[in-house]
């Protein structure tokens, strides 16, 4: 074969560079994509709510996820681990719902007080059939949440539970005086009541929660909501048990015939899902990752729709929308058992957390709760624990970093985004949502979808100034690049630097499947 030799002098290079430049500099002068942030008119604050979580007697999320006992070899404080409250902490996760999930409503709250040896074992029949030895109940549960600084979200049981039941659970954790839970509660260690303030009633009631209609369930809500009492200062915020994604009738139902001083909130659970044939959390090829990027994207259209219907019913917005459980849902990893929902999270992942986020941040005035599920273990996990070692996802990155969004002021945003193609079918290639925090800074949340292609955006900031811009992504090689326990730093955030201030302008390159979490000062 002939040798070809090339001699590059130093002009030949100057003029490569020069090309290489204006072309660089022509195409952020032409974006593909434009935001235009109207910094001077926010009116609503994201709730802190919206990024909280969800974990169920389920799989390995509380036994071996965050409870191992006191007795354990894994370092722990009073039997909870101590890595994952470490990593809870540095999110600031700011609720966390709890015993359930399908488990609520077969949970009876008794079982799970006093000495842990003499508690009565029950069967999870959810998940697993597995026995469950009550050994993480509800005091356990509320040192959980003082070590992780959050508040609780408990969901008590209408399906197969009592008014009386359930009214005592309030009673026990809320009451300050002389009383028989109250009482019961300092038996078992605790003196001073807890003020549990969200308290979901019931869950899922169309399904796993006691098959019923909304008009039964309507009438159970009422009946149980009236017994869960507010105790001294504490003002219970009271959730009605919510539609399953596209079931708006249970919506309007519940809205019509619960009056609304009786429900703060309204639930809604939407799982990103193909439920035909759900696939592999890792092995996919583009066409799947298209087809769940597009599910995810289909969340902004349920919920508009729930939300109509909210508006109708409720104009002046007094009933929120609690969203307390969405995620991926995945067939399990090989080898693992079924009924419990172990999958692994991918860069594909936590696009879907980034762009379920911007939606819900967008969404702030009605949506005041939000839950992913699962935190620990099962479907989209933030976290996963194999014996005394722990790592964190992609899904736990994203929340680290749009953990700046917390009750910060949201500014309105217009997005003219590209398409990103697969076939003959397209979703926007780009996200964004923006805040400010009390300290006036600005945090601008951006996810290019598009696995291909390297997308240039143009910020512009209408009604504020910023002298500097600083930055975080979260980008991976591969779609889907994950973490695991030989490589736990696969998928991390990076300081990016990729953006420039011009005047009002931000210029920025958003490289394939990434998300950028930007810092106007
Ligand atoms: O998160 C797993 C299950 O999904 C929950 O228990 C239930 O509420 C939903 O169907």
């Amino acid at each position: 074969m002939k040798k070809l030799n090339l001699y590059i002098t130093p002009a030949l290079c100057a003029i490569f560079i020069l090309a290489v430049d204006s072309e660089a500099r022509q195409r952020m002068d032409e974006p593909d994509a434009t935001v235009i942030i109207n910094a001077d008119q926010g009116k609503e604050t994201i709730s802190r709510h919206i990024y909280g979580h969800f974990s169920e007697h389920l799989g390995h999320c509380i036994y071996g996820g965050y409870w191992v006992g006191k007795d354990s070899d894994i370092p722990n404080t009073n039997g909870i681990r101590n890595d994952v409250v470490d990593a809870l902490r540095k999110i600031n996760i700011p609720n966390l719902r709890w015993p359930g999930g399908c488990f609520a409503d077969e949970y009876h709250w008794m079982d799970g007080i006093g000495p842990a040896s003499e508690r009565p074992k029950m069967v999870n029949t959810h998940w697993g059939g597995v026995t469950e030895d009550n050994s993480f109940g509800t005091h356990e549960f509320m040192e959980l949440c003082e070590q992780l600084g959050t508040e609780p979200v408990i969901c008590g049981n209408v399906g197969s539970g009592t008014v009386k039941e359930m009214s005592q659970w309030v009673e026990y954790l809320n009451f300050d005086g002389i009383s028989p839970m109250a009482d019961l509660r300092r038996v078992n260690g605790r003196e001073e009541p807890w003020g549990v303030k969200y308290w979901g009633v019931g869950n899922e009631n169309w399904g796993c929660g006691g098959n019923m209609t909304p008009e039964f369930y309507a009438d159970q809500y009422r009946r149980f909501a009236t017994f869960c009492r507010n105790y001294g200062e504490n003002r219970l915020f009271r959730i009605a048990g919510g539609a399953n994604s596209e079931d708006v009738n249970w919506t309007e139902v519940l809205m019509q015939r619960i009056p609304h001083r009786m429900m703060d909130g309204l639930s809604l659970h939407y799982y990103t899902s193909n439920w035909r044939d759900k696939g592999s959390a890792t092995d996919f090829g583009e066409d799947r990752y298209f087809d769940i990027l597009g599910r995810c994207l289909e969340i902004e259209r349920t919920i508009d729709r729930h939300i109509t219907i909210m508006d109708r019913y409720d104009p002046y917005k007094r009933v929120a929308l609690v969203f307390d459980e969405w995620g991926t849902w995945y067939d399990v990893e090989p080898g693992t058992n079924p009924g419990f929902l172990f999958q692994q999270n991918t860069m594909r992942d936590a696009l879907v957390a980034a762009l379920t986020l911007n939606y819900l941040n967008e969404r702030c005035d009605r949506v005041k709760m939000a839950n992913i599920a699962q935190t620990i273990n099962v479907l989209q996990a933030l976290i996963f624990t194999e014996g005394d070692q722990m790592l964190v996802t992609p899904t736990y990155h994203i929340f680290d970093m749009y953990k700046v969004h917390h009750d910060a002021q949201l500014l309105p945003l217009s997005v003219d985004t590209p398409p990103y193609t697969f076939g003959d079918r397209s979703l926007p290639a780009i996200s964004a949502s923006a805040s400010r925090d009390e300290d006036g800074k600005i945090h601008i949340s951006l996810v290019n979808i598009d696995p291909g292609e390297t997308r240039t955006l143009t910020v512009h900031l209408r009604g504020a100034a910023a002298k500097k811009v600083t930055g975080r992504i979260l980008a991976s090689e591969k779609m889907n690049s994950h973490n695991t326990f030989d490589e736990p730093n696969a998928v991390v955030p990076e300081k990016y630097t990729g953006a420039r201030l011009d005047g009002d302008r931000i210029r920025m390159e958003l490289p394939p499947r990434s998300v950028v979490v930007l810092e106007l000062q």
